[in-house]
């Protein structure tokens, strides 16, 4: 049967992803820094940051879906100042080429790689190399395809959350639409075997409302009543820190339903 590669398979976006391919009877390999313990998917043990483990885990290989990314923002789950000036860049970048030169020597029929949208305008250094990522891709001869996605939800929690020691929360009034890892796994699986290649529809959540709702909300999930001061930016600094609205394929599921899912009990904001 063959056989597919996720990378980053540990991450949010690759749970999900596995999950999906798993469900639908396909043979998964998982390349990891750490195995898990699954016993539904193989797993091979390497780091794209130098590359150890690679040529093994694309023995057999169809598909790859490059899920990997190292962004210490999303990790940390908060912004520091250091954000501003840097990103590294060993994994997205010089991981991403590693891996493209390596199933250029393997038989790969598609390389799906996953991305984020409104790169081209965004300023902070971690969506630079993002886009450096991107272009390694696309300058590549393999069979790729390149899905965009909007800002996760867990991440939007991370970065609210961050917040909550703030008795007065400065949010910007710009509309965007985040959306849920499930939504763009399922748009991913899709967009890795339906036989298409190229840039694909980018995929955003089903809502586009300005940041100072989406605070709202998860004040109202998480009982939290702090002062919310609206901030209204220029479109081009909006764009810059990522606030747009995506084209192309919309999630379905809605920012409150996330909540509730993950923060049972919390009021009704119907
Ligand atoms: N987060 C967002 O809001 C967002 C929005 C749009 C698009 N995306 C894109 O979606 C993809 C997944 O994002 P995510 O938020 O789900 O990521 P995540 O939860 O931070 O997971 C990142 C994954 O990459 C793996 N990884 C990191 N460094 C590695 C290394 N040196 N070698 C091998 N694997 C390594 C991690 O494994 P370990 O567990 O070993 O660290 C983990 O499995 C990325 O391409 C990202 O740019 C993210």
């Amino acid at each position: 049967m063959a056989l597919t590669l996720v990378t980053g398979g540990t991450g949010h976006l690759g749970r999900d992803i596995v999950d999906r391919l798993v469900r639908d009877g396909r043979r998964v390999r998982v390349f990891a820094r750490s195995p898990g313990l699954r016993s539904d998917v193989e797993w091979a043990a390497g780091d794209l940051a130098t590359g150890a483990g690679l040529r093994e885990a694309l023995h057999d290989v169809d598909t790859v879906i490059n899920a990997a990314t190292y962004s210490p923002i999303a990790r940390r789950g908060g912004v520091r100042p250091v954000d501003f000036f840097r990103s590294p860049s060993a994994v997205d970048v010089e991981g991403t080429e590693r891996l493209l030169s390596l199933c250029g020597q393997a038989d790969i029929r598609h390389f799906l790689h996953v991305s984020i949208v409104g790169l081209e305008q965004a300023t902070l250094p971690y969506a630079q190399v993002k886009l450096a990522g991107e272009r390694r891709v696309r300058a590549s001869a393999l069979s790729w395809s390149i899905v965009r996605a909007m800002p996760f939800y867990y991440l939007l929690d991370k970065l609210l959350s961050s917040l909550a020691w703030l008795p007065v929360w400065p949010v910007p009034t710009t509309p965007f639409n985040p959306v849920d890892t499930s939504d763009v796994a399922d748009h991913v699986l899709t967009c890795a075997f339906d036989g298409q290649r190229g840039v694909r529809a980018e995929i955003g959540g089903p809502e586009a409302l300005d940041l100072v709702a989406f605070a709202r909300q998860y004040q109202d999930a998480r009982r939290l009543h702090r002062k919310i001061l609206p901030i209204g930016l220029s479109e081009a600094k909006a764009r810059g820190m990522g606030f747009v609205v995506s084209q192309g394929v919309r999630g379905r599921l809605r920012w409150t339903d996330w909540l509730q899912h993950n923060y049972p009990g919390m009021r009704s904001t119907a």
